[in-house]
């Protein structure tokens, strides 16, 4: 019997940014759990995105969580803004922040779930001495910058790898899997042991999202 609490968490990168108050409605409406803000800080990766003052701006339209996933370096001084500006949970790299633990301490100060995000070549050692502090493990299936990228396989033992320490803390951490994740590998990713799924171009690039988080769904379902 597999899990079936899966979340479905569309990345606003593939949005149109023109719309984004729109394209938030319509993946929510669509059957969004989660709402991905990818914040890129055109130094720890190659690419500039979006920031605080767009994600208070969306928060009101946001009736479900907003899913902080900072690309940035340092980490530390930009937290309490996402904190203000409603994010529920902020995800970073370890090698973005010198000091992981006092990060992970400063999320949650903040009041929001804190995350770890592995790069496909990141090892999976941040998590040895941090496991109580986290509540989010963010597994990247692509190196981070962009959106529309191939799925890395080498991902899916890495995901086995977290659920199984997870699972031996026994404690209720998600498992996010971010980076070509589609209709068409969304099972097995999650057989792999994820529950929480950021997908971009594969959602925001549907004609019709609804049916695209639908199939995924429908996927996810025939895993459980
Ligand atoms: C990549 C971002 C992803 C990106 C995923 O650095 O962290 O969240 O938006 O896009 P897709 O689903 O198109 O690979
Ligand atoms: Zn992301």
């Amino acid at each position: 019997m597999g899990r079936t609490d899966f979340r479905i968490a569309p990345s606003v990168l593939s949005a149109d940014f023109a719309r984004l108050g729109d394209e938030v409605r319509d993946v929510i409406a669509a059957g969004a759990d989660l709402i991905h803000f990818d914040v890129m800080d055109n130094h720890y990766v190659p690419n500039l995105t979006i920031g605080p003052l767009v994600c208070e701006a969306i928060k009101p339209i946001a009736t479900v969580p907003i899913d902080v996933h900072l690309m940035v370096k340092p980490v530390d001084r930009i937290v309490p803004d996402f904190a203000k500006a409603g994010a529920s949970i902020i995800s970073f790299h370890p090698e973005a922040s010198d000091h992981v633990d006092r990060t992970l301490a400063l999320i949650r100060e903040q009041g929001c779930k804190a995350g770890l995000v592995f790069n496909p070549a990141t090892p999976l050692g941040y998590l040895d001495h941090v496991m109580d502090k986290v509540d989010l493990v963010l597994v990247m299936s692509v190196n981070p910058g962009f959106g529309g990228q191939a799925f890395i396989r080498s991902a899916l033992e890495k995901v086995k790898a977290v659920r199984s320490r997870i699972d031996k803390s026994g404690r209720d951490i998600w498992l996010e899997v971010d980076g070509g994740v589609k209709a068409e590998n969304i099972a097995e990713i999650a057989r792999a042991g994820a529950d929480t799924f950021v997908a971009g171009s594969a959602i925001f690039g549907a004609k019709d999202r609804r049916e695209a988080v639908g199939r995924m769904r429908a996927e996810l379902a025939r895993t459980a």
